[in-house]
């Protein structure tokens, strides 16, 4: 399949110094490339088994509500020429309204929320639509550099149906002072593809009298693609 390919300074290089730990998992020998025949290879993957419905609402996911602002999570996953995708598999992880992760190498010194997991997951619908209700993820320190902050943002997973279309990023809110020291978000070059990473507030989404509202559409490639970490 021909694809068009994205613009210079669009994608995060594999390697990038600023950020520290990346350097650990950049590769350091050639690339191996994967056969055209096993890269369009359609078979199942992982995490079609069934998705009950309190999957992606994290809200409901434990015996109590988690603390922090309730926000709904919603926007549509499209391909190079703006169509829907649908049955794509949606994962997303974050921490708490507090900045912490439940995870056992987090030890940012800020509560666990006993009724907040952190994880989630959502099938594309056939408008290439996803929902997730959830809170809104507080800042954490990371020690990357000296007073290093990550700003809010939600991590997100997408699997399509063949065996290499995982695609990884992250989220951000909007007008947060944060990106500007975030080296992740300042691994892409172009500030026009690192807008493609940070939602937008929509009135239209919010619940009266529940939830804010945040869209988020993810592009998968071409000259519009959402920046996804790792890609080639
Ligand atoms: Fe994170």
């Amino acid at each position: 399949m021909h694809r068009r390919p994205e613009e210079i300074g669009s994608q995060p290089p594999l390697r990038y110094p600023p950020y520290k730990s990346n350097l650990w998992r950049a590769p350091s020998q050639a690339l191996v490339t994967i056969p055209e025949r096993l890269r369009d290879l359609a078979v199942p993957v992982y995490g079609y088994l069934p998705i009950v419905d309190t999957d992606n609402d994290l809200t409901r996911q434990h015996a109590g509500e988690p603390l922090g602002e309730r926000i709904i999570v919603s926007g549509r996953v499209l391909d190079e020429d703006g169509r829907p995708v649908p049955n794509t598999l949606v994962e997303l992880w974050q921490c708490n309204a507090a900045g912490r992760y439940r995870h056992a190498r987090d030890t940012h010194p800020a509560p666990i929320d006993p009724n907040f997991g952190g994880a989630g997951r959502t099938i594309t619908d056939a408008e290439g639509r996803y929902e997730f209700t959830t809170i809104k993820p507080g800042a954490y320190p990371w020690g990357n550099h000296p007073n290093a902050w990550r700003p809010a943002h939600i991590h997100f997973s997408l699997f399509g149906q063949s065996l290499a279309s995982r695609l990884v990023t992250q989220m951000y809110f909007p007008s947060d002072p944060l990106c500007a020291y975030d080296p992740m978000f300042q691994s892409v070059a172009d500030p026009r593809a690192q807008q493609r990473l940070v939602s937008s507030f929509d009135l239209d989404l919010t619940r009266p009298d529940w939830a804010l509202g945040y869209r988020f559409d993810i592009v998968l490639r071409g000259r519009h693609s959402t920046p996804f970490e790792g890609r080639v």
